[in-house]
């Protein structure tokens, strides 16, 4: 048994990330992540901007810690690129390395996201990096402040990748189950394209998975849950019919979006919501796939999760698409 600090333990990922591993017979520590408003000119220059008034604290709260998993930050994908952001996703996660390295601490996994590769057709767990919105590009900060911290050689370090996740009490899945039930659903070609997405409890799992081993590498992605445009269309909403467009008009408008989406994040985050229900995007197999990682919820559990869901149909007002960039304004039911 290890004893594992988590921060962000009161949020949805990492609710999830603390009863998988008390589940595998750890002993997990919740741990409270500083808040840290830093701008990313000054990160540039110095990794070590804007925490070292907390360095020492959180080097001291690790205190006889095994391991330590970040689920902390501002999940916010229609972010503009604040302080408050760059604080969040790129600053805490560096000082949360440099503490585990001033205490001795042989492991540190971060939660970070599939967007960082942004529109690349095939997610993978390498450095190529192709962020969107400027939450995509404070998450890539983190995770390149995290390498150069890992080259130093003294704590093993994963950053983990996970897409768009759903779970219940979640405001996306709400959201998208409600869309789902009242527009009309629209993809390209023939909604055969697979689509990124996670259920809360896989997140969970994988995380505890990739805490407890010993080879783990520097990125690792959560492994393709197996939807497509249609499955997912289709559990949310099953029986409705799904309209296909042509890919060559859809891509003609989601480019004439792209200068706005450029500098008005809530949209450039919509548009790559729709991009992704449209067009798809597939996933390199990874470590967890190689390592013979078994996803502990499969369809059932997304039917489960959908059939929960399947209230009334809301009011206007209330409906909001499936780019609702609002995803992360979630917090776990308690
Ligand atoms: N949800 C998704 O679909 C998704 C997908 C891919 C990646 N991610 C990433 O996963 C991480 C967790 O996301 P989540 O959906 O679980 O978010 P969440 O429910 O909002 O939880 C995040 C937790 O982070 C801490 N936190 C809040 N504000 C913070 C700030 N300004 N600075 C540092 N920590 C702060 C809080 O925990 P404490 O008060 O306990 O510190 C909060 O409970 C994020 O880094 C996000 O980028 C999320």
């Amino acid at each position: 048994m290890s004893r594992v600090a988590v921060y962000g333990a009161t949020g949805f990922i990492g609710t999830a990330c603390a009863h998988a591993l008390r589940h595998a017979g750890h002993d997990v520590v919740a741990r409270t992540a500083r808040r840290l408003w830093v701008a990313p000119e000054d990160l540039a220059g110095s990794p070590a901007a804007g925490h070292r008034p907390f360095l020492d604290e959180v080097r001291a709260e690790l205190d006889g810690v095994d391991a330590v998993v970040n689920a902390a930050g501002l999940a916010t994908s229609a972010a503009s690129r604040t302080p408050a952001l760059v604080g969040a996703n790129a600053a805490w996660p560096r000082l949360l390395a440099d503490a585990c390295e001033r205490a001795r601490v042989p492991r540190l996994v971060h939660v970070s996201t599939a967007a960082v590769q942004g529109r690349a057709p095939r997610l993978d767990e390498s450095l190529d990096y192709a962020p969107v919105t400027p939450y995509a590009r404070a998450k890539v900060l983190g995770e390149q402040l995290l390498r150069d911290a890992a080259a130093r050689g003294t704590v093993a370090t994963t950053v983990y990748r996970p897409p768009s996740v759903h779970g219940p009490g979640r405001r996306m899945t709400s959201d998208f189950a409600a869309f789902c039930r009242r527009f009309p659903l629209v993809t390209c070609a023939d909604g055969s394209q697979p689509v990124p997405v996670a259920l809360v409890g896989n997140v969970g799992a994988a995380l505890a998975e990739i805490v407890t081993a010993d080879d783990a590498p520097l990125v690792v992605s959560h492994p393709y849950e197996g939807h497509t445009v249609r499955t997912l269309y289709e559990t949310f909403a099953p029986g409705r019919p799904l309209r296909c467009l042509p890919a060559a008009a859809v891509g003609a408008l989601l480019r004439a979006a792209e200068p706005t989406g450029s500098w008005l994040p809530p949209l450039g985050a919509l548009c790559r919501r729709a991009e992704l229900m449209l067009l798809g995007q597939a996933q390199a197999p990874g470590w967890l796939a190689a390592r013979g990682f078994r996803l502990p919820l499969g369809q059932a559990a997304w039917d489960e999760l959908a059939t929960g869901l399947r209230g009334p149909v809301p009011r206007p007002r209330a409906a909001r698409g499936p780019c609702d960039t609002r995803d992360d304004t979630y917090r776990s039911p308690r």
